[in-house]
């Protein structure tokens, strides 16, 4: 119910153009230059069937296209025990949440884990969950998952390859700071020490509706938050190219009709310094 006031008094008017702006951005994704597409959570608001049968219908154009098509759930998606225990999620992306490990799976579908061609590899893992107190968005990634997640970087499949670790949450702010304790990862420091030994990586996420990037002190994979594609004036995402090892990162915006690369390289920051 609370979830339901909240969308009626201004955050559905956010998202008013949310479907038509997927089109487009579906658009740019089958422009040809795009070869794996990740969507970071929060297809839905409150996780009801009408929602995510309109989200996998506005994501359709993504499964068809050329480019492969990767996704965690957003706590919007797995928003009450009903939707959970239903699992309408897991339900609505039926055959989109497959992994190429399925012996390393210990929580339904999670972690995905699937191999891109010789040099790229994602590990994706679920953090959200039902919060049934209304003031609070937090999330979790089971320890089962974190265990996992640490066994499958182990292996010789994985050891070579640029990994993507994919979560909805994000484990820090664009500061490096944490997020709240009412909504943020609530054990946003183990999956940091888990992800730390990542050489070759980076950490994808979503939840908060800003595009930005930051690198913290010890931890080797830089942190890409998404924001949010779709939200009226914080529209925004995040285009990756991996060539020998080495990521350059671009940042993505609406322009009204359509999206946009950003022009230039958004260059890495070196470790623990300032923000770009
Ligand atoms: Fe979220």
């Amino acid at each position: 119910m609370a979830g339901g006031v909240n969308f009626l008094r201004g955050r559905g008017r956010r998202f008013e153009r949310a479907l038509e702006k997927l089109d487009r951005l579906a658009d740019f994704t089958n422009s040809g230059e795009v070869d794996l597409v990740v969507f970071s959570g929060d297809f839905t608001a409150m996780g009801t069937r009408a929602e995510f049968a309109t989200a996998r219908a506005a994501i359709q154009p993504f499964v068809t296209s050329p480019a492969e098509f990767v996704c965690v759930a957003g706590n919007h998606d797995l928003y009450t025990r009903t939707v959970v225990r239903e699992k309408r999620f897991e339900t609505t992306f039926e055959g989109l949440l497959e992994t190429d490990l399925p012996e390393a799976r210990v929580d339904g579908p999670w972690p995905i884990v699937r191999l891109f061609g010789d040099n790229v590899a994602i590990v994706a893992l679920n953090s959200a969950k039902p919060n049934p107190i209304p003031w609070r968005s937090s999330g979790l990634i089971p320890p089962r998952q974190l265990e996992a997640m640490r066994s499958v970087l182990g292996r010789p499949e994985i050891e070579d390859r640029f990994v993507f670790i994919v979560t909805h949450y994000a484990p820090c702010l664009e500061d490096g700071s944490p997020d709240t304790p009412a909504h943020g990862l609530e054990n946003a420091e183990e999956f940091l020490r888990a992800c730390a030994g990542v050489g070759c990586g980076a950490i994808l996420c979503g939840h908060v509706h800003r595009t930005y990037r930051t690198r913290l002190p010890a931890i080797e994979p830089e942190i890409f938050c998404a924001g949010s594609a779709t939200m009226h004036e914080l529209e925004g995402f995040w285009m990756y190219d991996v060539e020998d090892g080495h990521l350059t990162a671009h940042r993505g915006s609406w322009t009204r009709d359509g999206y946009e690369v950003e022009p230039g390289e958004a260059h890495l920051r070196p470790e623990g310094g300032a923000k770009e």
